[in-house]
């Protein structure tokens, strides 16, 4: 028999405190935020611009999503406290570009995303400690607008109805009459976005006074940036005027710069808020705050946990300040414990923490060091100096030259590269598709989480290592160097 295991209900947890997706427009994710205050204020201040699209720009992983989601729920509670005037709703779902996708299908899923939203939200109102006797006039029109009233009625004083229930009410017989049920099958997109959008500028009568909060996201991971570009100038009549509705664009590594080039997009758009890493000095705090919200034992959770905060802080600097790698580090290195029942001293897990370094880093570069040439390796070790951090573009082959002990040529540059991305030590984040004749000028690359680890293992092996020396972050990220 196969038998499961859940190290983290051994623990006393109720769910992975090292979960990897963002956190979500809700009071947990409010609590699990940390490290954010003047981003939250800088989004929120923007949020609140009608007419103008919000753009984040950061490396994956840094937190685009969560400071977005967070900020913008932070704003929807600050209107039913009565400080903002607009209320702002914060999608339950963000949208993302596919490679081949098309216009109209996005906008359906946009306008089933904020069919859902507003039902969703609505429902939830009664989480919320209103203020005595609140009335506010976009709350009243939302929560007494015919489609909610309509399924009220249905739900029996609930409104856990879902979209399937809004898809029933006709669109020819208008809000008014949305108690009217249209059974035909052919209740048609465009009907359904129509009364979608009358229900919007029902609630958000006067432009200017909020929407719901949408999210473009991953704005990279289209094939190429320019794609990305012209998928946007095709959904800016659609969408991006649409009363009730406010924009974020998240992108990685650059795009959302190169979308500023538009002429098409760029008086929409916002200046790119840089988000950058989480300053380490907030990881003890940020950890904290998963232990107390996930463990049944806070005051154990600590102790309990497998591996010593200051070894997480370690791992933080190792993966370059990637808050997704370390989390999901934690994760893995969680799994290699398997169940802990008994409390570890800190020696144990410490002890147990350099052991599974070790075959993380070591052993892994081990196996793949004869796999690819000394070149190869020396790409790795400058793409992860301070003047890349893990990231660096094909264009920047110069510099690379003139950081490295050893001497790249262009011709072969890009061959190393493609040999780093084949062994999973480094992804393509951004392929520009406008590559000049050498076919890679414009595309980006980062260094992955398992091309960190072994980076570190080639650093503390240091024989061969190929970037010039640059400062002792190594002695800090292990005890042992
Ligand atoms: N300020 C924060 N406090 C606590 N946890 C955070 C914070 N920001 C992000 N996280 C966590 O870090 C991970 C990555 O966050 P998120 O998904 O928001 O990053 P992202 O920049 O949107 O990534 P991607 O580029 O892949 O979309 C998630 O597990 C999220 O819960
Ligand atoms: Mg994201």
């Amino acid at each position: 028999m196969v038998k499961f295991l859940d190290i983290y209900a051994a623990i006393g947890f109720v769910e992975n405190p090292f979960g990897v997706f963002a956190l979500r427009p809700d009071a947990q994710g409010e609590r699990l935020m940390v490290g954010r205050d003047e981003d939250i204020q800088t989004v929120a201040q923007r949020l609140h611009k009608h007419g103008k699209i919000t753009c984040l720009d950061g490396h994956v992983g840094v937190g685009k999503t969560s400071l977005v989601n967070v900020a913008a729920y932070k704003c929807f509670t600050a209107y039913l406290a009565g400080e903002t005037p607009q209320l702002l709703i914060p999608s339950l779902t963000s949208y993302q570009l596919k490679k081949d996708g098309n216009v109209d299908q996005f906008c359906q899923e946009v306008f089933q995303g904020v069919a859902q939203t507003l039902l969703k939200f609505a429902s939830n109102l009664s989480h919320f400690d209103l203020p005595e006797g609140l009335s506010l006039p976009q709350l009243d029109a939302w929560l007494n607008s015919p489609v909610v009233q309509h399924l009220n009625g249905q739900a029996g004083g609930g409104l856990s109805v879902g979209l399937a229930g809004l898809a029933s009410v006709s669109a020819s017989g208008g809000l008014s009459e949305s108690s009217q049920v249209n059974q035909s099958a052919g209740f048609s997109q465009s009907g359904f976005e129509t009364l979608v959008r009358r229900w919007l500028d029902e609630i958000f009568a006067v432009q200017g006074n909020g929407g719901v909060v949408c999210i473009i996201d991953n704005v990279e991971l289209l094939e190429t940036g320019a794609a990305a570009r012209r998928m946007l100038e095709a959904l800016r009549d659609k969408l991006f005027n649409v009363n009730g509705l406010r924009w974020v664009f998240c992108g990685a590594n650059g795009v959302i710069h190169s979308l500023a080039s538009s002429p098409r997009l760029t008086a929409f758009l916002s200046a790119p808020l840089e988000v950058s890493n989480i300053h380490s000095s907030s990881l003890t705090e940020l950890i904290k705050a998963r232990l107390t919200e996930f463990s049944t034992n806070p005051e154990k959770a600590e102790t309990d946990l497998p591996i010593e905060i200051d070894d997480l802080k370690d791992l933080y600097l190792l993966v370059n300040s990637n808050l997704r790698d370390l989390l999901s580090l934690a994760d893995a290195f969680c799994e290699y414990c398997g169940n802990t029942r008994q409390p570890l001293s800190s020696r144990e897990k410490r002890a147990r923490f350099e052991k599974w370094l070790h075959k993380a880093t070591y052993d892994k570069y081990q196996a793949l060091q004869s796999r690819i040439s000394e070149k190869a390796w020396a790409v790795l070790d400058i793409a992860m100096s301070r003047q890349f951090n893990g990231t660096f573009g094909v264009g920047d082959y110069n510099s690379f030259n003139s950081n490295s002990t050893v001497a790249f040529e262009q011709t072969t540059f890009s061959k190393w590269i493609r040999d780093l991305v084949k062994l999973g030590l480094l992804s393509k984040s951004i392929d520009d598709g406008q590559a000049d004749d050498d076919g890679f000028n414009r595309d980006v690359f980062s260094v992955t989480a398992n091309g960190a680890l072994v980076h570190y293992a080639r650093r503390k092996k240091s024989e061969s290592y190929s970037a010039a020396p640059q400062g002792d972050w190594m002695r800090r990220v292990h005890h042992q160097s």
